[in-house]
């Protein structure tokens, strides 16, 4: 933007130098060595993907600004015509797309960063330094500009790794204290965005436990919309760091520039969305700073998470797919590999099971025909048996009386039913009423002089501490140790922080100001730990459902928990709204006996996750038990569709009775449909309209089949008909939901013959 004027360079070639005294010329000289440095050129950083570019530039005090941020364009030098383009007075408010926004100095908006120098001085100013770029492969680089304070030796260095195809940024910073004494940094955000449109919209993603990740979509007007945790742990229970902004009207699946990201943080954040005067949009996502002041020492730096976002000029569905192929490609352990299913026992024992119990489940889980058995709650304490939530937490050896012969009989017994063995845990957290609790309190996060406030009857432990850190560790090492063919973790957590208080931090004299990020970055120490040694056993991340699941954690983890509330139409709307985020495969889906829809609505809907079950499958109607068979014979063969192909949001449930999803593969020659009637107020007939599909080779012939029938049922579809990919895409199909058909599968296959 205009916010300056670009000096232009003036060499003054007819000014003879022999004419003019010595000291004149020195002078002279001096004057055109200051101007040609005063006016050196702008430093344009263009940052670019397949189809989009940030492009920053340096003014003539050094600072730097965003100049550009979204469609490509396809003469570079002209961005270097931007700036002048604007008529920005600095005048009105301030500056207000600084690239990272600094605060004490020239600064009136939110800032990015404030800090107090060594010397208990707040004024903080950053010019660019340097600049360059680290090319790791034809698609993933690196973009690192170095920023220092002209006053302070204090540096920021802002990262922007760029995901080509996929059109990912990933934004991060480093800052470096090189001062002589500490210094305090009051806030210290991953990145500082600025988009020069006028009419943003912002869908964020609100929720409390069983009603997670409930989209609400509002315009920005100016000022600041903050969306935030202060959880600490479950960070994402109320609030999620996911966010969509469109840039011009509300978000469409198909058309229209949105953004799409998330702060890939697993505690507290906050995304700030200010609307400047200008009716610009500035963005800045970090960490919370509330009570988080960090110190650093003279040498030390500090590394902020990323924001990692997607830019789309065809609308949120294409954006999507931007970030679940990126995620499968380069995020999510084992990603493009293959998931288990399972039969959990936790709806159909609870706490309540023994050896008997468990052995007569492994083998339900054979006859259904999942990969595996997942032991949940309830399998350890001993002075405090864990027979409900109030006590055992922490103490992780088998409780005698349930499993006398230990894990290792089970992972055997299991075995030899057919099926792999998992098990659960929630290594994070104690009971007051454990002996781990009674050994160690000092392990505990609390505040001694008040009293202790509890969350689920549970209480969580100091990660921030290096000895916790080898406990949890621990936990993990020796179920690994002791069996080697475990084959899957559930990890847990269930409870937030409240009375943050370290006794670890106090000791060794670090600010209690550390807690909520020593915390996070002590959990992750362990999980790279775990997967330095265990690379890639399977794990679940679980928070209660819904409080926990981004991109910093699934690193290590190979798919989450959304929510506990497996109601199937719920789930609908759920695994609509994760879908904006996350591909398919990273998202468990359990058929319970949660909601009144038939067997075969709760598999089809759970079918389009990572499947499994938590029913006691010896209590199902013979006909409901085929039916499962069947069906988890399906997935096993359309799996790979879900977990790895192209997603398309076909029919969105907020809209209308109809919720419809379809994922093609790559090479556009296969797919699956998955259409469900989820509110039957009207529908007692099929549905009136065709549904288009999309992601389809026009050009190719394709044959619809459905598949999960029920017994004795038959389809309205399978008539053998073959349609252009051209139809399909621009007719669609009509899946005929109605009250006695809620959900419908289908499966598109290319016809060779038809050719
Ligand atoms: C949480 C999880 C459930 C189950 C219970 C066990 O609520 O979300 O799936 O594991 O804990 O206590």
């Amino acid at each position: 933007m205009k916010y300056f004027a670009v000096i232009q360079p003036v060499i003054a070639n007819k000014i003879n130098l022999q004419k003019l005294g010595r000291s004149s010329a020195f002078f002279l000289v001096q004057f055109l060595f200051c101007l040609t440095v005063v006016a050196q050129k702008a430093v344009v950083i263009p940052i670019e993907t397949k189809e989009n570019a940030l492009i920053l530039e340096t003014d003539k005090d050094n600072r730097l600004w965003i100049v550009h941020n979204g469609k490509k364009l396809t003469n570079p030098g002209e961005y270097a015509l931007v700036n002048a383009r604007y008529n920005l007075s600095e005048a009105n408010a301030g500056k207000y797309n600084h690239a990272y926004t600094p605060s004490g100095t020239w600064n009136l908006s939110e800032p990015a960063i404030r800090v107090t120098h060594s010397d208990g001085n707040p004024s903080l100013e950053l010019t660019y330094l340097t600049h360059e770029v680290k090319k790791e492969n034809n698609n993933v680089q690196t973009t690192i500009i170095r920023l220092k304070d002209p006053v302070y030796d204090f540096l920021v260095t802002l990262f922007y790794k760029t995901y080509f195809n996929e059109n990912v940024i990933e934004q991060w910073t480093e800052i470096t204290n090189k001062e002589k004494g500490p210094v305090i940094l009051n806030k210290y955000a991953s990145a500082n965005l600025f988009f020069p449109e006028s009419n943003f919209h912002l869908t964020s993603f609100q929720g409390q436990y069983l009603r997670e990740m409930q989209p609400m979509e509002e315009r920005l007007q100016q000022g600041i919309k903050t969306v935030e945790s202060k959880l600490g742990t479950r960070a994402m229970l109320l609030g999620t760091p996911n966010f969509i902004v469109s840039l011009n009207g509300p978000a469409a699946e198909n058309t229209g520039n949105v953004m799409l990201g998330q702060l890939a943080w697993s505690g507290n954040f906050k995304l700030d969305f200010e609307i400047d005067s200008y009716k610009n949009l500035r963005l800045i996502a970090g960490i919370n700073p509330f009570a988080s002041e960090y110190r650093l020492a003279p040498g030390e730096s500090f590394k902020t998470p990323s924001l990692i976002y997607t830019i789309s000029n065809e609308g949120t569905g294409k954006a999507s797919r931007q970030l679940q192929d990126w995620a499968r490609q380069y995020r999510v352990l084992d990603g493009k590999g293959e998931r288990l299913t399972l039969l959990n026992n936790w709806e159909a024992t609870y706490f309540d099971f023994n050896e008997p119990k468990l052995t007569a489940l492994f083998k339900d889980a054979k006859t259904l025909g999942v990969d595996m058995f997942l032991l949940d709650d309830g399998w350890f304490g001993n002075k405090y048996p864990r027979n409900g939530d109030d006590a055992g937490l922490g103490d992780w050896q088998e409780n005698v009386k349930k499993l006398p012969h230990g894990i290792g009989y089970l992972v055997k017994e299991a075995k030899a039913a057919g099926v792999k063995f998992g098990i659960w845990i929630e290594p994070e957290m104690v009971n007051p009423k454990s002996e781990l609790y009674e050994k160690h309190t000092d392990w505990v996060i609390r505040q001694p002089e008040r009293p202790e406030k509890y969350y689920r009857n549970q209480l969580v432990l100091d990660l921030s501490n290096p000895e916790v850190q080898d406990f949890v560790f621990g936990i993990v090492d020796t179920l690994f140790m002791k069996n080697p063919e475990l084959a899957f973790i559930k990890w847990d957590c269930n409870a937030v922080i409240y009375n943050a208080y370290s006794a670890y931090l106090q000791a060794k004299n670090i600010p209690q100001t550390h807690l909520y990020v020593d915390y996070i970055k002590g959990l992750y120490k362990v999980l790279e730990r775990i997967r330095a040694k265990y690379p890639k056993v399977p794990m679940m991340l679980c928070s209660g459902g819904g409080g926990r699941g981004d991109y910093e954690f699934l690193k290590y983890f190979t798919e989450f928990w959304p929510s506990d509330n497996t109601e199937p139409v719920e789930r609908i709307f759920l695994q609509w709204n994760y879908s904006y985020f996350f591909p398919s495969i990273t998202i468990d889906c359990h058929v319970t006996d949660w909601g009144k829809q038939p067997i075969k609505f709760r598999v089809d809907v759970a079918s389009m996750g990572k499947l499994g079950f938590d029913i006691v499958a010896s209590h199902l109607k013979p006909d409901d038990l085929s039916f499962c068979q069947q069906a988890i014979a399906n997935y096993h063969a359309f799996k790979g569709l879900v977990w790895h192909g192209q997603q398309y949001r076909l029919a969105n449930p907020y809209e209308g009775p109809v919720a419809s999803f379809a994922y093609i593969n790559d090479s556009r020659t296969k797919g699956v449909m998955f259409t469900y009637l989820h509110s039957n107020r009207f529908m007692e007939t099929a549905t009136e309209k065709p549904i288009k599909l999309n992601g389809l080779d026009p050009l190719k012939n394709y044959s619809i089949r459905e598949i999960n029938l029920y017994p004795g049922t038959k389809s309205t579809i399978n008539t053998g008909s073959v349609y252009s990919g051209e139809f399909l895409m621009n007719v669609g199909i009509n899946p005929d939901v109605h009250s006695k058909r809620q959900s419908v599968i289908l499966e598109i296959t290319e016809s060779i013959s038809q050719k």
